[in-house]
C-alpha cells in the first residue's frame, strides 16, 4: 500500500472526529447562507421530473466523454435514465443555453479542480458547450495533470486540474498550510472545487485563505458539494438490492430515505466561515435520488456506482452552475 493509502485513511479518521462536533452548528448556519440567486429560491431543493426534450445532448456526438462514463456505447440498454430533468420546488430555471454561457465567459477560462467526480462535472460541461456551437472549432490538450478544452471562437477554455488534496502533499505528510498547483488555479476566472480534503480545514487547521494568493483578481469560486454513492440499497430503503445494478428510475418526490452524508456539514461549516464566499454546488440531495444515474456495469471497471453516466446527472450540476453564473 502506498503513502496515497495512507493519507487517504488519516483524512477520513481525522474526518470522522471533525465530523461529528462540527455538524449540528454548521447546519444550522448552512440554512441561513444557502446559495440563493435572485429569484429567491434554494435550487438545491427539488425533485426530479420525466421531460422528453432531454438529454441535452446526444452523448455520441461528444468527443469529451471518457470510455467508463460512455454508458450507452457501453451497452446500456435502458433510456429512460436520460430523461429527467431537475425540478426546483420553488423555481423554474431557464434551460441552458450553451452559447449564452460562452459569451458570458468570452475570453475567460474556467477550470474544474479535483478527483474524478471533478472530471465527470467538466466532461458534462465540454459536451454541454459543444453541442451548443457543434461547427465551432475547439482543441482538446493536455499538460501534465491540467487537461483543457478550448473554444477558440470564444477565446473561452474549460479545463480539468487533477488534484485530490489540494494540498501540497510531500512523501506522507499533508502541508495542510500550502496548497499545490496554484500556479495553474491563479489563471483561472471561475473555479470549481472537489476534494474530500478540503473539508479537514476547519479551526485550528484552516490556517490559508486562497482567495489572497491572487491579489487583485476576483474569482468566482465554487465548491462541488458531495455526490453520493449508490453501494447498497440499504441506503435507500431497499434492503434487498445489492448496489446500482438494474436501477432504471430515480427516487420520486424530494425526499431521500437515508441519511446526508458524514462530511456535509463539515463542508458548509468551512463554506460560511470564509472571509470571501464560495457557492456550494449542494448536490447531495440530487444525487441522493438519481440510484438510476450510475454506469453500473456499463463502465470501463466491473461495477461503477459512483461515477455519472454522461449524457445525466452532471448535466444538472453545470444548469445550476449555469444558473448561478449567468446572474453574475
Ligand atoms: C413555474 O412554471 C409553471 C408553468 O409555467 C407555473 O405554473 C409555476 O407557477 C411556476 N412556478 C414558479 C415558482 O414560478
Ligand atoms: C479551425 O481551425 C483550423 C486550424 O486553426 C483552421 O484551419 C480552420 O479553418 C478552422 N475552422 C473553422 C470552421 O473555423
Ligand atoms: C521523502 O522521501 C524521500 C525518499 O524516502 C526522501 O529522500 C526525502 O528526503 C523525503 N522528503 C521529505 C521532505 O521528507
Ligand atoms: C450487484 O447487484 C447485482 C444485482 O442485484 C448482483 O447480481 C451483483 O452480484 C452485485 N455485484 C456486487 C459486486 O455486489
Amino acid at each position: 500500500m502506498g503513502a496515497g493509502f495512507w493519507v487517504f485513511s488519516l483524512c477520513h479518521l481525522l474526518l470522522s472526529v471533525t465530523t461529528a462536533s462540527l455538524h449540528q452548528q454548521a447546519f444550522i448556519r448552512a440554512q441561513d447562507e444557502k446559495e440563493k440567486p435572485s429569484t429567491g429560491c434554494d435550487l438545491f431543493q427539488g425533485s426530479w421530473v420525466f421531460d422528453n426534450s432531454y438529454p441535452l445532448y446526444d452523448s455520441s456526438q461528444c468527443p469529451f466523454i471518457n470510455g467508463g462514463l460512455n454508458c450507452q456505447k457501453n451497452g446500456r440498454p435502458d433510456k429512460l435514465y436520460l430523461k429527467y430533468r431537475w425540478n426546483p420546488t420553488g423555481c423554474n430555471i431557464s434551460r441552458f443555453n450553451g452559447k449564452d454561457l460562452l459569451q458570458k465567459l468570452r475570453g475567460k477560462k474556467m477550470m474544474f479542480v479535483g478527483d474524478s467526480l471533478s472530471s465527470n462535472q467538466w466532461e458534462s460541461m465540454g459536451c454541454m458547450l459543444h453541442a451548443a456551437v457543434p461547427n465551432s472549432n475547439y482543441s482538446f490538450e493536455s499538460r501534465g495533470l491540467l487537461t483543457t478544452i478550448s473554444f477558440k471562437d470564444y477565446g473561452v477554455s474549460v479545463s480539468f486540474l487533477k488534484n485530490g488534496f489540494l494540498v501540497t502533499q510531500e512523501n506522507i505528510t499533508l502541508k495542510l498550510d500550502t496548497l499545490s498547483m496554484t500556479e495553474q488555479w491563479k489563471e483561472a476566472d471561475v473555479l470549481i472545487f472537489n476534494s474530500y480534503h478540503w473539508w479537514l480545514h476547519t479551526g485550528k487547521l484552516q490556517t490559508w485563505d486562497y482567495y489572497q494568493i491572487g491579489e487583485k483578481k476576483t474569482w468566482i469560486v465554487f465548491f462541488q458539494g458531495i455526490s453520493t454513492m449508490h453501494n447498497r440499497g440499504y441506503d435507500w430503503n431497499e434492503p434487498q438490492v445489492q448496489n446500482c445494478t438494474g436501477q432504471t428510475k430515480p427516487i420520486e418526490g424530494s425526499n431521500f430515505p437515508g441519511t446526508r452524508p458524514a462530511g456535509d456539514g463539515v463542508v458548509k461549516s468551512v463554506l460560511s466561515s470564509m472571509k470571501k464566499p464560495a457557492y456550494l454546488l449542494d448536490i447531495v440531495l440530487l444525487t441522493q435520488l438519481r440510484k438510476d444515474g450510475h454506469p453500473s456495469k456499463y463502465a470501463d471497471v466491473p461495477l461503477d456506482c459512483s461515477h455519472w453516466c454522461l449524457a445525466g446527472v452532471p448535466d444538472t450540476w453545470n444548469q445550476l452552475l449555469y444558473t448561478i453564473l449567468m446572474e453574475k
